[in-house]
């Protein structure tokens, strides 16, 4: 006769957590065990008992997928195949669902129910012949929302440097960083490290991540849904709504040209020390997509287009978070906008103003000397964290004493939302900013200060002069990016 327990409490499974965690690793076939005399187990005997013979695991269950409302059934014991009972006495078997069941219930070693919710359940199976000696396996079920998408791939798409993704003028070596910048070449200012350099495989496997709600926690958030691309990569949204509706902390930075920092740091405040290291921290935000990198690596193994795209990637379709770091960070790379009609201007053989309307050239002229300072080079991205003296009282000290990174400003004009907390609505409020509004605080950027007394600057800008700054700013919208497709959604609709 056999016999099944369901397990439900957490509190008595405390001693199975390890073998949970370890379910993933190839490693970890568990020995069998003598039995303890306490515990789960419920098969009995009668009359003389038996030597006890012993009870291996035979094959290790791999991990399962299952659907958010669709009936999953699932025999651990594989037709009694995974344990081998070396004593012939008959198995029992015994299931523990951990943390919890998420609608599965289990019988005689098989697995059966309706998911209620996305997640992972940690499954463990304790086989138990007939003299009491057991043996287990742990494995995970992993309950992914209905309807999610695959991805069509298009591979002739190239993003690699070789393959002409950065313009020429992008090329050039330009002025050194925190040299001034103005708007030369940003060659210097590249932060791709010479051990993950863009290419094309990489960053096609780091576009699918970067759209895969796969991502999050109940899969309904991606990368994309705080970085749109026609916002330029940002989002007009003043704070971004996360997987489960809370609200980020900031606004959502553009991402065109985010390689052109040569401090080679992110976020506003800079916290992060690399892109690599940035790419896993939305992931792991319990705002943004609530998810551990232990359950993104089990997820990805599970679904079934990637382990292709890391083999491509990187040779062997092993899905580890290094890799996916790597990835996303090589797609970040290549959103490069350098095709805006600025560009046009900046190479055209007669001089800007044979593109430039006489408005956008007026803001051209402006922008030299009082902006491209600090936003420079003609990726337009930041020099280094300021100060910029948008509050006297500093409520966020950013990097420190209320400095702040910039995203390059690409495609400025498309994002709706501008500055760190996203305070002001359209860039006629910006340059009403720069020229009026600059507060006087103990920090302040040197480069804003205007002239006796530290007082901040006042630039005395005209009503046609800032509408000649807001024109120039215009300019910097590259249509050419918001609607490249090597940077689109590959998931239909
Ligand atoms: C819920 C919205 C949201 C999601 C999802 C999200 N981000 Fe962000 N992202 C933000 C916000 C907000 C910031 C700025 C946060 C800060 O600096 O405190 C940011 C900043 C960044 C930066 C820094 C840019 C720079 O120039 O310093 C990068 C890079 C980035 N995100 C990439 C990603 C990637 C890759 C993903 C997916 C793995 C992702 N983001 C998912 C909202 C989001
Ligand atoms: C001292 C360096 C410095 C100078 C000079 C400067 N900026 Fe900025 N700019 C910054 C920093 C730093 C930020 C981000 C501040 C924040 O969010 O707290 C910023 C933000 C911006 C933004 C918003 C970007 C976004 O993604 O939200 C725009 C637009 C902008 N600046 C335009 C200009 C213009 C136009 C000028 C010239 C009139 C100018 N800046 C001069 C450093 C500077």
């Amino acid at each position: 006769m056999r016999t099944h327990t369901f397990i439900r409490s957490v509190a008595a499974l405390a001693g199975l957590v390890c073998c949970a965690s370890c379910a993933g690793s190839s490693d970890s076939t568990p020995a069998a065990t003598a039995p303890k005399g306490t515990g789960t187990t419920t098969g009995t005997t009668t009359g003389t008992t038996p030597a006890a013979g012993p009870v291996t695991l035979a094959t290790h269950n791999p991990s399962q997928a299952a659907t958010v409302g669709t009936v999953f059934s699932y025999d651990a014991t594989r037709g009694n195949t995974t344990f081998k009972d070396v004593a012939g006495k008959g198995l029992t078997y015994t299931v523990t669902l951990v943390p919890a069941a998420n609608g599965l219930v289990a019988a005689a070693g098989k697995l059966s129910g309706t998911p209620a919710t996305t997640g992972l359940v940690s499954v463990t199976i304790t086989a138990t012949d007939g003299a009491g000696a057991t043996a287990t396996d742990a494995f995970d079920v992993i309950a992914f929302a209905a309807g999610l998408a695959t991805p069509t791939l298009d591979p002739s798409l190239k993003y690699s440097d070789a393959d002409g993704n950065v313009p020429a003028h992008f090329r050039a070596a330009g002025g050194p960083p925190g040299g001034g910048g103005g708007l030369g070449g940003a060659n210097a200012f590249d932060n791709t490290p010479a051990s993950n350099p863009v290419t094309n495989a990489g960053a096609a496997l780091g576009r699918v991540l970067f759209y895969d709600k796969r991502l999050s926690a109940n899969d309904a958030q991606a990368c994309a849904s705080c970085h749109v691309q026609s916002r330029g990569f940002a989002d007009t949204a003043r704070l971004s709504g996360g997987f489960k509706g809370g609200f980020t902390g900031r606004h959502s930075m553009s991402l065109a040209n985010a390689r052109y920092y040569a401090r080679g740091r992110f976020f506003w405040d800079e916290r992060a020390v690399t892109l690599e290291d940035q790419v896993l921290r939305p992931i792991q935000d319990t705002v943004e997509m609530g998810m551990t990198l232990d359950l993104l690596e089990k997820k990805l193994a599970l679904t079934a287009y990637y382990p292709a795209l890391f083999t491509a990637a990187f040779g062997t379709s092993t899905i580890t978070r290094e890799r996916i770091a790597l990835a996303v960070a090589q797609f970040v790379r290549s959103l490069v906008s350098g095709g805006a009609k600025f560009d046009q201007a900046l190479t055209a053989t007669g001089g800007t103003a044979t593109v430039f309307t006489p408005q956008e050239q007026q803001g051209f002229a402006l922008f030299g000397p009082n902006c491209a300072r600090c936003h420079t080079t003609v990726a337009l991205s930041a020099d280094d964290i300021h100060n910029t003296g948008l509050d006297a009282t500093i409520t966020d000290v950013g990097a420190g004493g209320g400095t702040f990174k910039v995203p390059s400003l690409r495609n400025v004009a498309v994002r709706g939302r501008y500055m760190h907390d996203g305070r002001f609505t359209s860039l006629d409020q910006v340059v009403a900013f720069y020229d009026s509004g600059v507060q006087p605080n103990p920090g302040l950027d040197p480069r804003l200060v205007g002239g006796r007394g530290g007082q901040p600057q006042r630039l005395n800008l005209t009503a046609a002069e800032r509408a000649a700054l807001v024109a120039f700013l215009a300019t910097l919208t590259d249509q050419t990016f918001l609607n490249d497709i090597r940077f689109a959604s590959p998931f239909p609709r």
